[in-house]
């Protein structure tokens, strides 16, 4: 596939503008910047004009873990479309099971549940929705100037920035400044379905928590555990610490408290799939089931 589908670079970044993002072409205009991802390689990319090889530094955002189009990922997928479509999800699907299977087998197995979504905010909302649906409460505490996603739930969470030019916040969201346990721990109470932070918070300048800091908010958010209506007795006793990060886990071991196998969150969306499938999930404790009477 030809990434050259307009004469110019500046075509384009023309094209761009008017049916994508005006805003956008703005900015890189400003930085006088004309780059266009061409070929695309391991950890290189060839800009689609000027024939310049790159470095990828950036890996948006973990996808590209594994490298641009990774062999491994590339056959898989190749080998999936030789066979199956999309399917039709009322049927049951023993691939989608054993996908499922072997993402809650990253967790050791201590997310069972899955529930498969398209992009990082429509995780967010569904693990905020299970949290709510089983816990029967509505709070939602997350840290001042923190990024969930630009969807319902998930923008609701963040910050202001993000949502103000849609109007009123939803009810039961409530912020606090991140490293900050007094706040945290005043603002978490019965009323709270769900505790939402990110372990490096990418809008907030990447700073990192304390040492013990999600440790703490572990035993908090354990502290305020609900005796709700749950479908799965597994849920008792449990608020949910939703880690969209954990991609960006930190290598550095003080940084990466609260992280270890054994002190997994309840739930987590993940989007390390190699950058060559867009899908994200949430993992959960139990398969989430909830009706309400
Ligand atoms: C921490 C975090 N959560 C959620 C999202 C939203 O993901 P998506 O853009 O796939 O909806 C992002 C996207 O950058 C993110 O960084």
């Amino acid at each position: 596939m030809d990434a050259r589908q307009y004469p110019t670079s500046d075509a384009t970044y023309g094209a761009y503008a008017k049916h994508i993002s005006p805003g956008k072409v703005a900015l890189f205009r400003q930085l006088d910047l004309h780059l266009v991802m061409g070929e695309r390689e391991g950890s290189i990319f060839t800009d689609a004009y000027t024939g310049d090889r790159l470095y990828n530094c950036h890996c948006n955002g973990g996808v590209f873990n594994l490298g641009h189009r990774n062999a491994k990922v590339l056959d898989a997928v190749r080998e999936a479309f030789d066979s199956v479509d999309i399917g039709n999800h009322h049927l049951v699907s023993g691939l989608r099971a054993s996908l499922a299977e072997r993402l809650s087998a990253t967790t050791g197995g201590e997310l069972p549940g899955v529930i498969f979504g398209v992009g990082g905010g429509e995780a967010m909302d569904l693990a905020l929705k299970a949290a709510r649906g089983v816990t029967g409460r509505q709070g939602v505490v997350s840290a001042k100037g923190g990024y969930h996603g630009h969807t319902g739930l998930a923008v609701a969470a963040g910050d202001p920035e993000y949502r103000t030019p849609f109007g009123p916040n939803l009810p039961g969201f409530v912020q606090v400044p991140f490293d900050d346990l007094d706040a945290l721990e005043a603002a978490v109470g019965d009323t709270t379905a769900a505790v939402l932070l990110e372990p490096v918070p990418a809008t907030l300048g990447m700073p990192i928590a304390s040492g013990g800091y999600f440790r703490s908010v572990g035993d908090i958010v354990r502290r305020a555990g609900h005796h709700g209506r749950g479908t799965d007795r597994s849920w008792k006793d449990r608020i949910d610490v939703v880690l969209p990060a954990a991609r960006r886990r930190p290598r550095h071991p003080r940084h990466r408290q609260g992280f270890e196998r054994r002190r997994l969150p309840d739930q987590r969306d993940d989007d390390d799939t190699g950058g060559a499938v867009l899908f994200r999930a949430v993992a959960a404790r139990a398969s989430v089931d909830v009706r309400r009477s």
